[in-house]
């Protein structure tokens, strides 16, 4: 179905060819000026020049043919040249219906479907998650539930951090910790035991102490990357002990990015592609990509336009050893031979822009990824507190993610227990839902590569532009149509009719709403080309105060003819499903009451 603004321009087209000038003159536009008109055509404006006429005279001629249109109910020429327009609401109405009608609201797909792999979660294994994930999980998250809504064939991967020297830190904690353990026992030759021998609690707190120790200490340091060494190069134990490590981890992770609606397709890492660095690292020097510097092995990357120098992008240290770089690059080779994807796009902290924009580079220079293949850096902002530096816990630690879903539960608990009757489990569940609503909207609502402050009082709120006001107007509609079936109406088979045209700056709020409802299959597009999952977020929040004032000004219910009563009812059951639809894109869902 085509979008509402490409059927007004065609219809504004033919006017203008029908008054003797371009039709591509008749582009329409959302009004700047709601208050004058729903919508304006400035084509008369540049139509004056190439034709040699007043502005205004052009748009005269044009209105004039707009006259009896079913399409504008006026069109009316202004000074100095201007059109301003008002939609039929008879015509709206038939558009909505259609929209109704066709799968996807109309949406129609795009010309090209592709095939994308998308990167985001990051989460390194043994580490807990903390706020800095969030945004890649909850960002990538949405972009791939878009894409895909769009047609597009996407994959979702999280791309563990599971294979550097935070392994070895680990594994050298455990050694320290249980020394016994048949792991570090190189003679050993028999089974290893099924049961890890930790928990993740205990896991948790191993990375941050080994960390710290090899801070202070270059002995326990060098034990590290003695571990990291062993295990890469497939010592028994280690591996072993390395595999407990990675599924105790997992199965946690999995916990945690399910509580946010978080699902991969993938649940590959860094040490999935170990294997292939041999290949590619001769591969890299056989065809003279390659070459040492310092001992090291690098790939030079920078261009003769670069404003600043771009290092070489490192392929070996000078002990061999792998670096991060090259499982990305690694990554990308294996993505290609298997996926052989249109586009891999990386949801990632912006910080990391530079280190992509080598790889990138270097995967294009040395022909790892085929010509045409997209390789996609979507750099996401910081996470900030209302100081306005990185968030921090009240005592100042790295708050982890699990808390922060806790902390934002307990809050929305608070504020659902303060104004509503419900039992103590119910506002539980419903406070688990809803909270997820606030954290995910709070961060889509801002454009992802800006950093933004995280306000649990402002996301918690149910008023305002917050996923708890999205949900609010969505319960608010299903508490309406239920009562509506409890005193025997029926659901299906309603059509929609038309609203009354209200005439010059009165758009009525029936018209208001379904204007923005239409908006939806251009909406969604823009959200998709550009990644932009606030846009969606935009649109939900228009969407969702053009319905709470179209609320507050109709009777629905209470509406005594029964055609016009049908109709508002399929108006409600349009806004609830394209509410919800965007809500599932964004990855939250709306309880039945609230
Ligand atoms: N694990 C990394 C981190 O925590 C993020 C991984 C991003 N993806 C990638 N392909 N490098 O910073």
């Amino acid at each position: 179905m085509k979008k509402l603004l490409e059927l007004l321009s065609e219809e504004m087209g033919k006017a203008f060819e029908a008054a003797g000038y371009n039709a591509a003159l008749g582009r329409v536009t959302r009004s700047n000026r709601p208050d004058l008109c729903e919508y304006q055509c400035n084509g008369a404006m540049a139509g004056a020049k190439q034709y040699g006429k007043p502005p205004i005279a052009i748009a005269a001629e044009v209105a004039e043919r707009l006259q009896g249109s079913s399409v504008f109910c006026r069109a009316q020429a202004v000074a100095p040249g201007f059109l301003n327009l008002d939609l039929s609401a008879q015509y709206l109405a038939q558009v909505a219906s259609e929209m109704r009608r066709e799968p996807k609201f109309g949406l129609e797909p795009p010309e090209k479907t592709k095939k994308i792999i998308i990167d985001y979660g990051g989460a390194n294994v043994a580490k807990p998650l903390h706020v800095g994930h969030i945004r890649s999980a909850v960002i990538g998250e949405s972009i791939k539930r878009i894409d895909r809504y769009m047609g597009h064939e996407v994959i979702g991967d999280v791309h563990l951090g599971d294979w550097g020297l935070q392994m070895g830190l680990v594994i050298t904690g455990v050694q320290e910790r249980q020394p016994d353990l048949v792991y570090f026992d190189e003679a050993y030759q028999g089974e290893y035991p099924a049961e890890a021998p930790f928990t993740i609690s205990e896991l948790e707190e191993i990375y941050p102490a080994a960390s710290a120790k090899s801070k202070e200490d270059p002995e326990y340091k060098a034990r590290a990357m003695e571990a990291t060494f062993k295990l890469q190069n497939g010592v028994r134990g280690y591996r072993a002990l390395w595999k407990h490590i990675l599924n105790v981890s997992v199965a946690d992770l999995k916990k945690n990015y399910g509580s946010l609606n978080v699902e991969f397709d993938l649940w590959k890492g860094e040490s999935d592609v170990h294997d292939r660095i041999p290949g590619m690292v001769a591969y890299l020097k056989e065809n003279g990509y390659a070459y040492l510097s310092d001992g090291a092995l690098v790939v030079d990357v920078k261009e003769e336009t670069d404003a600043k120098e771009i290092p070489p992008c490192m392929i070996l240290k000078s002990d061999g050893a792998s670096l991060y770089n090259t499982t990305d690059l690694a990554t990308i080779m294996e993505r290609m031979e298997v996926y052989h994807p249109d586009e891999i796009a990386y949801v990632v902290d912006k910080r990391q822009e530079l280190y992509f924009e080598q790889v990138f580079r270097c995967a294009r220079r040395t022909k790892l990824v085929e010509p045409d293949t997209e390789l996609k850096f979507l750099g996401f902002g910081t996470m900030n507190g209302a100081d306005g530096k990185p968030f921090k816990t009240r005592d100042g630690g790295v708050m982890r993610l699990e808390n922060l879903i806790q902390e934002t539960k307990e809050e929305m608990y608070r504020k659902i227990r303060e104004g509503r009757q419900m039992s103590e489990e119910e506002a539980l569940a419903v406070a688990g839902q809803v909270a997820v609503s606030a954290l995910k909207y709070g961060d889509l609502s801002n454009q992802a590569s800006k950093d933004y402050v995280f306000d649990i009082d402002r996301f918690t709120s149910f008023e305002g532009d917050t996923g708890p006001y999205i949900l609010y107007t969505i319960v608010r509609i299903k508490s309406i149509l239920n009562k509506y079936v409890e005193q025997g109406g029926r659901l299906e088979g309603l059509s929609l009719q038309a609203a009354e045209d209200a005439g010059q700056g009165g758009t009525s709020a029936e018209k208001a709403l379904e204007m923005e409802l239409v908006q939806f299959n251009a909406m969604l597009p823009a959200a998709a080309e550009e990644a932009a999952p606030h846009k969606v977020c935009a649109y939900l929040y228009d969407l969702a105060n053009a319905f709470n004032h179209f609320y507050h000004e109709t009777k629905i219910l209470g509406e005594e003819d029964s055609a016009r009563r049908e109709s508002l009812v399929a108006l409600l059951i349009l806004t609830r499903d394209v509410l919800e639809t965007c809500i599932d894109l964004l990855g939250f869902s709306a309880p039945e009451k609230m």
